[in-house]
């Protein structure tokens, strides 16, 4: 490609501090070095933990950054020692990466790679590194990806290739909030046929775990939202039953307790409350409930009574819904194209990168699920 080895001059949306609107830019994103893909990023979800930097986190040595987590693009050129990717390849950038090498790669037990930014990041949420500069100052790369960008650069560790017949304005959803609850609710919460379970909070990372407790068998799946809006969407996945906290004036785990015979086998939490965790908690059921959490904090402490863990309950948490990142994408792709898995249904609005304010606004007023953003033409 002409472009290759060069610096691109490309448009981005750029948070140059925390709880402003993103600027749309022109910046500069550097050739590939040794082991990276400079990737043309075509489509890309708008998920809660963009939200969470900018509003709530709102960390000040994590600005100013290119936000975006949740893309799919084609190669555009490769680095030095790159024998995996060619140019022209279809590829979903991944937060956490899999190098195959370390530890953590090499037990089965998790995805917790000590190559990837999350290894020492988790409060700036990127590497000291980045590829990026407008008007002669470093951005930050979020989650070491920055999907809202034409063009970003990724090291090969951090990316799947994907079959290219799939559809990228949708397997976006892929690289973050879909295989975050599904793999949750399968993978970490290892949800049984013929099991109950409670998923709290039905933004898209919920409704996927819902989904992922309906693939995995479960009889009876609870969706629970203070936004009734979202019941509806909820029932598409395969919850069986709804519960607004907001219509009771008792602690929802009591009602879920009395709506089960003593509480649900599998409950995961996909809010980022720490209330909302020690419900999730409290909610399932003595002697061997499940509660998995997969919302997203590392602002406040949580607190639970230890007799809730004495009585044989298990606390667990899901980064990534517990898939081994370059292995588990492809398999969800080609899981959604032979139909096993939905996507679609999660779309609820697109919009161009240059609307990425409007996308934010939806989502912090509960209006939509996935805001799906094209970025470059294919
Ligand atoms: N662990 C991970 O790897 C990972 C990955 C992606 C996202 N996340 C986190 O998952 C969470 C959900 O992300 P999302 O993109 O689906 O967000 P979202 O904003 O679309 O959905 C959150 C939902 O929670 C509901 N909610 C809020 N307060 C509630 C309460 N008290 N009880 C019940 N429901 C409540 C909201 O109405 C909304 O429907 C966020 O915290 C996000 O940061 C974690
Ligand atoms: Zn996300
Ligand atoms: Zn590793």
């Amino acid at each position: 490609m002409a472009t290759a080895g060069k610096v691109i001059k490309c448009k981005a949306a750029v948070a140059w501090e925390p709880n402003k609107p993103l600027v749309i830019e022109e910046i500069e994103v550097a050739p590939p070095e040794a082991n990276e893909i400079r990737i043309k990023v075509v489509a890309t979800g708008v998920c809660h933990t963009d939200l969470y930097h900018m509003f709530e986190g709102m960390h000040k040595d994590g600005f100013p950054v290119v936000l975006g987590h949740e893309g799919a693009g084609i190669v555009e050129s490769t680095g030095p020692g790159v024998t995996e990717f060619q140019v022209g390849d279809t590829v979903i950038p991944l937060f956490i990466s899999q190098c195959r090498e370390c530890r953590f790669c090499k037990s089965p037990k998790t995805n917790q790679c000590e190559k990837g930014w999350v290894a020492d990041s988790y409060d700036v949420m990127s590497a000291a590194e980045s590829r990026f500069t407008c008007k002669g100052k470093k951005l930050l790369q979020f989650m070491g990806t920055s999907t809202f960008s034409e063009y970003t650069v990724v090291n090969q560790i951090a990316v799947a290739k994907i079959d290219p017949a799939a559809p990228l304005d949708k397997v976006c959803l892929l690289g973050c909030g879909v295989c975050t609850g599904f793999g949750a609710a399968v993978n970490t919460a290892k949800v049984e046929p013929g099991s109950t379970c409670a998923v709290f909070g039905l933004g898209a990372v919920g409704l996927a775990a819902v989904m992922g407790c309906h693939n995995a068998g479960a009889k009876k799946i609870i969706a629970i939202d203070i936004n009734p809006d979202k019941f509806e969407k909820a029932k598409v996945f395969g919850a069986t039953d709804f519960v607004n906290p907001k219509d009771h004036n008792k602690p929802i785990s009591e009602v879920l307790a009395e709506m089960t015979n003593g509480g649900v086998d599998f409950s995961l939490e996909c809010v980022g409350s720490v209330a909302v965790m020690r419900s999730a908690l409290e909610s399932c059921i003595k002697g061997w409930g499940v509660s998995v959490i997969v919302g997203w904090t590392d602002m406040y402490d949580f607190a639970a009574k230890p007799i809730q863990l004495i009585a044989g309950r298990t606390w667990k948490g899901s980064v990534f819904g517990g898939f081994k990142s370059k292995d588990g994408v492809p398999e969800m792709v080609k899981a959604y194209l032979n139909k096993k898995v939905k996507l679609d249904e999660f779309v609820t609005h697109n919009m161009t990168l240059a609307q990425v304010n409007d996308a934010i606004e939806l989502m912090k007023h509960g209006k939509c699920i996935r805001t799906v953003l094209s970025v470059s033409q294919q």
